[in-house]
């Protein structure tokens, strides 16, 4: 259902180049939509840009009630749409809630996301298939759905979260990197693609960030491993700059990056680690690998 909240004028701080208005127009609004905003890192990415001078937001996720209090919370006008981005009809749903309720859409991030972890054995096509829906299709088929809106608001931006899955695969995670693979390679054609349209796409890539849906018990659980567990604040800031600050590219913490160039440079070494066994914990279990009935409303 779509609905609602006018709040008060945003305030904070100056916004960032993305905001400026084009030589030539009239000031425009500046109005940001984050899908997965009902919890974990697009509940922090929300949270965040509202310090920033926008002048609305659009919330969208499944969780209707937890959409509704993070709306009235903040200090920017904000509505949401709560529908299940896999649906056929959610990206018109939500274009025609922005059309009617804001007019116009200066910055997507496409945050809303999740893993089932399973082999390949084990889960098969059907468990690719589950991946691929959320965390690919319904990315491909909102921006489809919006890229009008962010051309006609140039200069906007586009966030896509990936992960360093989409650069490191792990035993158990398949379908998951595969979806994050293929976001990856997506955003960065769409980047060179749109860069002429006044279009930025950024692609934010965190590694482990505690939340509801990738808790990461068994890493936080260990002194050992529980430095490398990091806060949705820190990728909401990571949003920020790769949307407002138009960065490329943003591995969250930073230091994943090395990870992932680790990889690129010598796979036989990488491959080798992951085989021996004792990494095998970094293959956390998820919010679906727990239970629907473990998710708070
Ligand atoms: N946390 C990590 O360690 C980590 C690492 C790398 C990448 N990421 C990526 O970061 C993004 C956010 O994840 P998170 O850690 O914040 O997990 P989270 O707390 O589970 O948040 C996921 C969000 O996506 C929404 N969502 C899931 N399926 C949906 C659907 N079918 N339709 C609409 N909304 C849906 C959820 O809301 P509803 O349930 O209300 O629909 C929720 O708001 C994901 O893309 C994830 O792959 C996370």
């Amino acid at each position: 259902m779509a609905q609602s909240n006018d709040g008060p004028e945003a305030g904070g701080a100056p916004p960032g180049p993305a905001n400026g208005p084009s030589p030539g127009r009239s000031p425009r609004r500046v109005v940001a939509l984050v899908t997965g905003a009902s919890s974990g890192i697009g509940e922090a990415a929300a949270r965040r840009l509202a310090r920033e001078k926008l002048d609305a937001m659009v919330l969208v996720a499944r969780r209707e009630g937890r959409l509704r209090e993070l709306a009235a919370s903040l200090p920017v006008p904000t509505t949401y749409v709560a529908v299940d981005l896999t649906d056929e009809g959610a990206p018109e749903r939500i274009r025609a809630h922005v059309e009617e309720h804001h007019g116009s859409l200066t910055l997507l991030v496409n945050n809303a996301g999740a893993s089932w972890r399973s082999t390949f054995a084990d889960g098969g096509w059907e468990n690719v298939r589950r991946t691929m829906a959320i965390n690919f299709d319904a990315v491909v088929r909102l921006t489809e759905g919006l890229l009008p809106l962010l051309r006609d608001s140039a200069p906007s931006a586009i966030v896509n979260v990936a992960s360093t899955a989409s650069r490191v695969a792990r035993a158990g995670a398949g379908a998951y990197s595969a979806s994050k693979y293929a976001l990856a390679g997506w955003s960065d054609s769409l980047h060179l693609e749109e860069h002429a349209n006044g279009v930025h796409v950024g692609l934010v890539l965190p590694g482990f960030i505690a939340t509801e849906g990738f808790p990461a018990t068994e890493l936080r659980e260990r002194r050992l491993t529980r430095w490398i567990v990091s806060t949705p604040d820190t990728a909401a800031e990571a949003i920020v700059e790769a949307g407002l600050g138009r960065r490329p590219e943003r591995y969250v913490p930073r230091g994943y990056g090395l990870i992932a160039l680790t990889r690129m440079v010598s796979p036989a070494l990488v491959r080798r680690i992951q085989r021996g066994g004792a990494v095998s914990v970094l293959t956390t279990a998820t919010h679906p690998d727990l239970g629907e009935e473990a998710r708070r409303p």
